[in-house]
C-alpha cells in the first residue's frame, strides 16, 4: 500500500507517475518536527537501512551521513557525504518492513546512525515536500510497489549490452579505427566505442572536429560496417561564443539560465566560459535535445550526457574576486592560517556552494533561485534529450547514459557510477551501487572498469573485468594522463579475450534478466537478504549479489588474494570459467567456503533447480545467436528458462510477448 503525505508546497520534480490522493491523518510513521524541519526514527539493534541509489558506502547504509545533493564529485571515497545523484528512496527492514520516498528537488540529510547509532534523522532544506510511505509485503515487493509509481525503466538497444571502449579521449579517426582492429585481430569482442570530450571542435557541444575525425557520417557509417556504433559525450556547459550556433541560438531565444538581474550566468567548463540551458522551462530543455539532431543525422545512436550536476570550475564573478584578493595578498609573509586561507580560496572555486545560489531559472512565471531545483538539472537536461530522440528516431531505441541523476530519470536514461579511481575499494563500492540503484529503477548502468582516474594495473583490470561483464553497461573507460587500459596495453590477452566473450555468452540471459526487471518493475541485482530473508546471515553480506532469478555473483576485489570468502545461503553449484575455454563446476553446501579464483577464472553461483543458458561466443553482439543455447542446470529434474528475445532495436518490440519458456 502506498500513501501519499503532503507537506507544504513542492516543487514538480516528475518522479512520480500517477500521484496517489494526498492522505489528510497525520503521518505518524517517524516523528515530525517541523520547526527544525526534521523526521526521525529509533533503529532497532538488527534493522537494517536500504536505498539511497548511487552513493558512497556500503548496502546497509546505518552509520553515516548523506547529503542528497548532485556533485561532481570524483573522490569516492568514505568521507564523502554526496556523490552525482539525489535518490531520496530508503526501505528499512525492521519487524514491518516499509519504504519511504522523499519527492523533493531541494537538498536532504539522512543521518542514519551517524549522530546517534539508533537513531535515523532526516532533515531538509524547506519544508516542502511530497512524502511516499510504502507498506505491506517483502522487500522485493515493497520495491515493485515503488517502482509502479514512478514508472518504466529506460530500455536501451541490444547492442549497448556489448562491451564498449572508452578513452579521455581517442583524437581521431584512426585511433579510433586502431582500437576497433586491435580488438578483431585479437578476438576479442566489441561493440562501442565511446568519443570523450575531443571529438568536438574547442569542447563545443554538437560540432565535431572534422580536421581529425573527417565528415563523421562517413566514419560512422565505416564503423558500423565493422558492428561498432559510436557513442560520443555531450557536456551540459554549452560555450559561450560569438559565431558558435548553439550559443547566438539558446540566448536569442531566453533558453539559458540568469542571474539575478537577467543577464546570462556564466561559469567555465571544459570549453572556459560557458552558458546553461534553463531546465526548468520545458521549451528550453526541448530546445537543448533538438540539438542532438546534428549528431542523430551523422547516423549516431547512443550519447553519454556528462558535468549535468552541474559542474562548474568556476564562476566569472568568483573568479573577479579570487583575483583581487590574491593580488592584495601579493607580497605577504604568509603564516599558515593565511596560507590556508589562499589555498581555499583557489581550492574552493569549483563547486562552490554560493554560486549555485547565485542564478535562477524560469518556473511558472517566475525565477526561482537554482539551489531549489539544484537536483532536477541533470534528470531534466537528460529528459528533454530522451524526448527529443524518441522524435528523431521514432520506435528506434538509443543507448543514453548520464553522470547525474534524480529519481524519475529512469525512465529516459541509465547511469553510470561517474569518475571512480583503479582502486581495489572502488571495485567492491561500484557493486554496492547496484542494488540500490535498481530499486529506483536505475537497470542500465555500470561503472568505468578499471577506474578513471589514477593507474590501473593488469590484475585490477582483470579482476574489475570478471565483475564488469554482469553489469548491463560494460564500459572500459580511463582518464587522460592515466595509464592506458585497453587490453593490448597488458600481457594476459588471453585471459582478456575469455572474459569478455564469456559476457557475450551470457548476453541471453543478462538481456533477459534485465528485460524481466524493467517490464515487471522488478529488482536485476539483489542483496542476499531480499532472496533469502529468513537468513540472519544473508543480511549482513555486503560482497555478493542476486543476479536475476539463477545467479549468484561474489567478485574478487582484493588485490593478491588467490580466492575469497564465499556465503551460501543455500546449497548451490559452483561454476568456473577457465582461460583455456574450459568449465567446471561443483556443488557446495550451504554455508561458509574458500573459494579459490586464479586471476584468470571466472567464478560464480547457480541456485538449486535453476538452469542457465549460455550463448556460443561472439565478436559483436549482433553475432550472438539466442536460438543456438547451451544449458548449464543444478538439480536433476527437467527445468525451464523463462528466455527473452526481440528485435532488440524497437521500443514497440519491448514486450511481455516476446518471453518464452524454453526447456532443456
Ligand atoms: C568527466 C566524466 C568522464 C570524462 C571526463 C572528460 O570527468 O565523468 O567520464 O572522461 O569528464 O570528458
Amino acid at each position: 500500500m502506498i500513501s501519499r503525505y503532503a507537506f507544504g508546497s513542492m516543487i514538480e520534480t516528475d518522479a512520480v507517475l500517477h500521484k496517489p490522493p494526498i492522505r489528510t491523518d497525520r503521518f505518524s510513521k517517524l516523528s515530525v518536527n517541523e520547526a527544525s524541519m526534521s523526521l526521525s526514527l529509533h533503529l532497532h539493534e538488527k534493522d537494517v537501512v536500504y536505498g539511497l541509489g548511487e552513493n558512497v558506502r556500503g548496502i546497509n547504509k546505518r552509520g553515516w551521513l548523506y547529503r542528497s545533493k548532485t556533485v561532481d564529485e570524483p573522490d569516492h571515497s568514505e568521507t564523502r557525504n554526496s556523490l552525482y545523484a539525489a535518490h531520496n528512496f530508503i526501505l528499512i527492514d525492521t519487524d514491518e518492513p516499509f519504504a519511504l520516498f522523499f519527492d523533493y528537488a531541494g537538498i536532504i540529510t539522512f543521518d542514519i546512525g551517524f549522530t546517534h547509532l539508533d537513531e535515523m534523522k532526516i532533515s531538509l532544506s524547506d519544508w516542502n515536500f511530497d512524502l511516499y510511505l510504502i507498506e505491506g509485503g517483502d522487500k522485493i515487493e515493497l520495491v515493485r510497489q515503488f517502482r509502479k509509481l514512478i514508472g518504466k525503466s529506460y530500455i536501451p538497444p541490444k547492442w549497448a549490452f556489448g562491451y564498449g571502449q572508452s578513452r579521455w579521449s581517442y583524437h581521431d579517426a584512426d585511433e579510433v579505427r586502431t582500437v576497433v582492429r586491435k580488438h578483431r585481430d585479437a578476438k576479442v569482442p566489441l561493440d562501442m566505442v565511446y568519443l570523450d570530450i575531443d571529438y568536438m571542435d574547442g569542447y563545443k557541444d554538437f560540432t565535431v572536429n572534422e580536421a581529425a575525425f573527417g565528415d563523421l557520417s562517413v566514419f560512422t557509417a565505416e564503423m558500423r560496417r565493422e558492428n561498432i556504433h559510436l557513442i560520443p559525450i555531450i557536456d551540459a556547459g554549452i560555450k559561450q561564443e560569438n559565431g558558435y550556433r548553439v550559443y547566438e541560438e539558446g540566448l536569442e531565444k531566453g533558453y539559458f539560465c540568469v542571474k539575478e538581474d537577467g543577464s546570462p550566468f556564466i561559469a567555465a567548463v571544459w570549453p572556459g566560459k560557458s552558458v546553461f540551458a534553463d531546465i526548468m522551462n520545458p521549451e528550453a530543455r526541448a530546445w537543448f535535445g533538438e540539438q542532438y539532431r546534428v549528431l542523430v543525422d551523422k547516423g549516431i545512436e547512443g550519447f553519454w550526457n556528462d558535468m549535468n550536476e552541474p559542474s562548474i570550475f568556476y564562476t566569472e564573478d568568483r573568479l573577479k574576486s579570487v583575483f583581487a584578493e590574491i593580488s592584495e595578498m601579493q607580497g605577504e609573509n604568509m603564516g599558515v592560517e593565511r596560507f590556508w586561507h589562499f589555498q581555499s580560496i583557489v581550492n574552493g572555486l569549483t563547486g562552490n556552494e554560493e554560486d549555485y545560489r547565485c542564478f535562477y531559472h524560469r518556473y511558472k512565471g517566475e525565477l526561482i533561485r537554482h539551489d531549489r531545483v539544484h537536483n532536477l538539472f541533470g534528470y531534466f537536461l537528460t529528459r528533454g534529450a530522451s524526448e527529443a530522440l524518441c522524435g528523431m528516431m521514432p520506435d528506434r531505441r538509443y543507448l543514453l547514459i548520464s553522470r547525474t541523476s534524480s529519481i524519475g530519470m529512469h525512465r529516459y536514461s541509465g547511469v553510470w557510477m561517474g569518475d571512480n579511481r583503479s582502486w581495489w575499494s572502488h571495485l567492491l563500492l561500484n557493486m554496492q551501487m547496484l542494488p540500490s540503484l535498481n530499486m529506483i529503477g536505475f537497470l542500465y548502468t555500470g561503472c568505468d572498469l578499471g577506474g578513471l582516474t589514477c593507474d590501473v594495473t593488469e590484475d585490477l583490470m582483470l579482476r574489475w573485468l570478471a565483475m564488469g561483464i554482469f553489469y548491463p553497461l560494460m564500459r572500459n573507460h580511463s582518464a587522460i594522463n592515466t595509464r592506458r587500459q585497453e587490453f593490448y596495453e597488458f600481457d594476459l590477452t588471453d585471459a582478456f579475450r575469455s572474459i569478455i566473450s564469456l559476457r557475450y555468452r551470457l548476453i541471453p540471459y543478462l538481456y533477459s534478466e534485465y528485460m524481466k526487471a524493467a517490464l515487471r518493475d522488478e529488482m536485476m541485482f539483489r542483496p542476499l537478504a531480499f532472496d533469502y530473508p529468513e537468513d540472519e546471515h544473508a543480511s549482513t553480506v555486503e560482497d555478493q549479489l542476486m543476479l536475476g532469478r539463477e545467479l549468484m555473483i561474489a567478485p574478487v576485489y582484493r588485490q593478491n588474494a588467490d580466492g575469497r570468502y564465499v556465503y551460501l545461503p543455500e546449497d548451490m553449484k559452483l561454476l568456473r570459467f577457465r582461460v583455456d575455454g574450459s568449465m567446471e563446476e561443483e556443488v557446495l553446501e550451504k554455508g561458509h567456503h574458500y573459494v579459490k579464483v586464479p586471476l584468470t577464472d571466472v567464478v560464480f553461483f547457480l541456485r538449486r533447480g535453476k538452469m542457465l543458458p549460455l550463448a556460443e561466443a561472439a565478436q559483436h553482439s549482433g553475432a550472438v545467436d539466442f536460438n543456438k543455447l547451451s544449458f548449464i542446470k543444478f538439480g536433476d529434474q527437467n527445468m525451464t528458462y523463462e528466455l527473452y528475445d526481440d528485435d532488440g532495436c524497437s521500443v514497440s518490440a519491448c514486450d511481455e510477448k516476446h518471453f518464452r519458456i524454453i526447456g532443456d
